[in-house]
């Protein structure tokens, strides 16, 4: 088959990435998809088990942060595309370790971008190329109880890990300002689903509720966000990427605003049920621990400029989806296994390395 186009997906093994790479590998067949990830801890191959062995998939193994091999991988491959995941993501580790942050997230971000613009040089403007920065809506810092993000929110980073995206969002619209570079940013808010790293919130608690384990909430639980089911999230990238304009941002949000202890109270409902536990058993594991630091209170999304100019909607059954997304850990208790003894990291040397 002739491909019509070849993308590199970075971070195509985490959480997010790899729905994009699994809704791309399977929509577009004449694609040819790069998986370009470092495999840091939470990369893992497992979550791509079902399309590894297609043919317009391939893996690569590199960090962004690696200039050099950067710049050799996309002078061999010359990719016409990039969409961009590659970070750490998580504030709590942001706050233990900033440096790491910023050199993936910024410099890494700084690295593909020159790399691209090397190889796409002379057809910049061609229509032919685009570099999409997938960013969060932690940029805009946080809210008071009422109003919404909008694509013209100032910038206004609180945590090392939300400062770092906010730097490589400033420099993928420097780099379209000053060199026609061919951008787009899209600002999300917090996403759940399957393949979810269980260190943040939502796959924490439901592998703790398992493992009758407490589940900390930090400070009262008072703090709110914007949740939206990871396969909207991809939709949505799907959608900017074909029809979205160069150089513009879009947010992107579930319009579906939950308290953390309202949250947590609501999985504790659907895992007693699904676990078949009395009504009120989990809900004893709740513990309150210190806040974190630099906490953002509120985020929430106006995702309408996505909705009106490109046709995307986010999906308006947010229970369900919930209660589909802890089946799915409950019923895949190797994955969940794996990833919290360590094991997942071993899946590249068994299924790729002597290949
Ligand atoms: P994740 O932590 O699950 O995955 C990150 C991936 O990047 C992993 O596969 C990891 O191995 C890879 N990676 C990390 N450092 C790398 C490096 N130096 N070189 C190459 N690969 C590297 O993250 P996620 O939650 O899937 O988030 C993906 C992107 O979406 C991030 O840019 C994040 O800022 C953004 N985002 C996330 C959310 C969310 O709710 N999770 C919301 C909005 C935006
Ligand atoms: O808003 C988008 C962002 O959402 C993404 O850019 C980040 O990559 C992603 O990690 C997420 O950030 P949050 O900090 O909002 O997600 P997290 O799951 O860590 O926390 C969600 C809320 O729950 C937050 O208010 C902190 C609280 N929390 C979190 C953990 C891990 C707890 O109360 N207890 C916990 O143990």
């Amino acid at each position: 088959m002739i491909m019509q186009k070849k993308i590199v997906v970075t971070g195509g093994a985490g959480f997010i990435g790899s729905h994009v790479v699994r809704l791309f590998v399977n929509k577009y067949p004449n694609y040819q998809i790069i998986n370009l990830d470092k495999l840091t801890y939470a990369g893992n191959l497992e979550n791509l088990v079902d399309v590894q062995d297609k043919v317009n998939y391939q893996f690569a193994k590199l960090d962004i942060t690696d200039r050099e091999s950067i710049f050799n991988f996309f002078e061999n491959e010359k990719p016409d595309a990039v969409i961009h995941l590659a970070a750490e993501s998580h504030v709590d580790r942001s706050i233990l370790n900033p440096i790491e942050f910023v050199m993936t997230n910024v410099m890494g971000t700084i690295n593909l971008m020159d790399a691209c613009r090397k190889i796409w040089s002379d057809s910049l403007q061609s229509n032919d190329h685009l570099f999409y920065h997938v960013s969060t809506d932690e940029v805009y810092g946080t809210l008071g109880e009422s109003g919404k993000f909008t694509e013209h929110t100032s910038y206004d980073p609180h945590s090392p890990y939300s400062a770092s995206k906010a730097s490589s969002d400033h420099f993928v619209r420097a780099y379209f300002d000053t060199y026609k570079f061919p951008v787009k940013v899209s600002n999300c808010s917090n996403n759940f689903g399957t393949h979810h790293f269980p260190e943040k919130l939502i796959p924490l608690c439901i592998n703790n509720i398992k493992n009758n384990k407490a589940l900390p909430i930090y400070g009262k639980g008072e703090n709110i966000r914007d949740w939206l089911w990871v396969e909207d999230h991809a939709r949505a990238i799907d959608t900017i990427f074909h029809q979205g304009v160069v150089g513009e941002t879009y947010n992107i949000g579930g319009n579906n605003e939950w308290k953390n202890i309202d949250l947590v109270k609501l999985l504790c409902e659907i895992m007693d049920e699904q676990l078949a536990r009395p009504q009120g058993t989990s809900t004893q594991l709740i513990t309150y621990i210190t806040d974190r630091a630099g906490h953002d209170f509120r985020y929430a999304i106006d995702s309408s400029k996505l909705q009106n100019n490109l046709g995307w909607k986010p999906t308006d059954d947010f229970k369900n989806a919930l209660s589909e997304t802890i089946r799915w850990y409950l019923q895949n208790e190797s994955w969940l296994n794996n990833v919290t003894s360590g094991n997942y990291q071993s899946y590249y040397e068994h299924q790729y390395k002597n290949k």
